[in-house]
């Protein structure tokens, strides 16, 4: 190439680059918008970038694997959860327990709407949500229960509520600051536990 040719090849890429230094660069507007209330505007500008990770943008600060086995096994809990219920629900009886029946009923819809949810966020993070039967109650917080009396079903909810509000007390806990999102999930689920563990408690002193 001579030098002539040279010159022509360096001057097209020299306007080339100002051609896209003056696409990429953000409009008055736009760095005016990005800059205020000290936003990591760089970090910003990374999460607009890599699409592949879905909702998992580059200022994720909790550890996403150990999330996301802590969610599952919320989520074996959730489902165990509904299990139990369900089997409390159809197999309690008299006229006496009508109750009883209806609060194990909601009870069961509502774990299920837990796990739905948990589910929902292990996707959210990129993970794979566990419905292996097979291992379900080997990584389930709280146990199964095909109690036959009334009283006996109750109580053991009572202790599988309680166990499930502590593990999600020590779920939060855990996560901290780090993962908001998952952490207001969690929040919420337990505040229901709570009312479930409550809902128990009454129908075993009656
Ligand atoms: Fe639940
Ligand atoms: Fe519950």
């Amino acid at each position: 190439m001579d030098q002539q040719a040279n010159q022509q090849a360096n001057q097209q890429a020299n306007q080339q680059k100002q051609d896209t230094d003056q696409q990429q660069k953000p409009t008055k507007q736009q760095e005016q918008r990005n800059m205020h209330h000290g936003f990591d505007v760089e970090a910003i500008r990374k999460a607009a970038a890599n699409l592949d990770d879905g909702a998992v943008t580059e200022g994720y600060a909790a550890d996403r694997e150990a999330i996301c086995k802590m969610l599952n096994d919320a989520l074996a809990t959730e489902l165990l959860c509904v299990l139990r219920y369900k089997r409390h629900y159809y197999t309690v009886k008299g006229r006496a327990n009508a109750g009883v029946k209806a609060e194990f009923l909601e009870h069961a819809q509502q774990e299920q709407e837990h796990a739905d949810s948990i589910a929902e966020r292990i996707v959210q993070l990129n993970g794979e949500p566990d419905f292996n039967p097979a291992t379900l109650t080997q990584r389930s917080h709280a146990e199964y229960d095909d109690s036959e009396d009334v009283n006996a079903m109750v109580r053991a909810n009572l202790i599988a509520e309680r166990v499930a509000i502590e593990s999600y007390r020590q779920m939060i806990e855990a996560i901290g600051h780090t993962d908001p999102t998952t952490r207001a999930l969690l929040i919420s689920i337990m505040a229901v536990e709570e009312e479930h563990a409550d809902d128990m408690a009454d129908l075993l002193t009656k």
